[in-house]
């Protein structure tokens, strides 16, 4: 199988770091396009961070800076869980610099140049850069294979009772991303919550070596653990992704309708994923269910070892 050419949308983060590692690791993928989003931290941070960790690893891709706020409303930070600079305050030696340019227009422009059906979009921060891209040229959508995105619950959220963060940074950008007629696939809450870096794992990876493996490692020991999942590590939210593309055997999966709520209440943002067909008409998203983590962070040991 020749490797998948994929776009990243990411608003890192120190689970968009991991993911961004596994995906750069990865022969399966093609990365053509790392596009930031404000999200976790702003736009400054989590551009200087997307560029500082593709320079880790010595892949020479594009980094672009997107959108600084969502479409409506304030944009709200996350540092508690990622740190004032959004790696945990870890200093990373600065990476090559953006290319200039618009993430959306950057999006657009790759797809233009593509065949149908050509290129896959991973979204692991606000939805705002993939929904901008696809209100400005709709037509672009038929060149995207599928939408993968870190985003949502079927339960409670993160952010709010009802809202799991990145879909509550910016709903109207996922529900235009959800309503764009191709592929979307969710890892959302359930999901990434049993993809869960203890420390255990992390002090197994420390005696060994690579700059990468060794930020990895720094950035998983910053995170506090959730509270949310029993205090017993932190979800690799935004990896699960990533994993999916390069190792969907480690997977199960159903068919779901997806929406998200666009009131301005206490359940703005929400997602509501309905698992069990009761929504006339078609399902619109491909929801996983469950994850082998144990596979899953080995398969991710295994990655970082590839990495300088
Ligand atoms: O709710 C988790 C998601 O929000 C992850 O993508 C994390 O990086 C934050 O962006
Ligand atoms: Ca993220």
């Amino acid at each position: 199988m020749p490797p998948r050419p994929i776009i990243i949308d990411c608003d890192p983060g120190t689970d968009d770091a991991i993911a961004l590692f596994l995906a750069l690791a990865s022969p399966e993928l093609d990365v053509r396009l790392v596009t930031a989003v404000g999200g976790n931290v702003g736009l400054d941070h989590t551009l200087r961070n997307a560029r500082a960790l593709v320079g880790l690893t010595g892949k020479s891709i594009p980094v672009i800076a997107g959108a600084e706020r969502p479409m409506l409303g304030a944009f709200v930070a996350e540092p508690r869980v990622h740190g004032h600079n959004g790696i945990g305050g870890i200093t990373l030696p600065d990476g090559p610099p953006a290319t200039p340019g618009v993430a959306s227009d950057a999006i657009r422009d790759l797809l233009r140049a593509a065949a149908p059906g050509e290129i896959t979009l991973v979204g692991i921060g606000p939805a705002t850069n993939l929904g901008l891209a696809l209100a400005t040229e709709p037509a672009l959508a038929d060149r995207i294979a599928e939408i993968v995105l870190m985003t949502g619950a079927w339960a409670e959220g993160n952010v709010t009772p009802a809202a799991e963060f990145n879909a509550w940074n910016d709903p109207e950008a996922l529900a235009i991303v959800l309503s764009c007629g191709r592929p979307v696939t969710l890892a959302t809450l359930e999901l990434t919550a049993q993809a869960l870096c203890t420390p255990t794992w992390i002090a197994a990876q420390r005696p060994l070596p690579g700059i990468c493996r060794q930020t990895a490692c720094d950035i998983l020991a910053s995170v506090p653990p959730s509270k949310r999942l029993g205090g017993r590590g932190t979800p690799q939210h935004d990896a699960c992704a990533i994993m999916w593309l390069i190792a969907p055997d480690l997977f199960t999966h159903r068919p779901a309708y997806a929406s998200v709520d666009l009131t301005h209440g206490p359940g703005r943002g929400r997602t509501v994923i309905d698992r069990w067909g009761k929504t006339p008409g078609p399902t619109n998203t491909t929801l996983l269910d469950t994850l082998d983590s144990a596979a899953f962070f080995a398969k991710l040991a295994d990655r970082l070892a590839a990495l300088p």
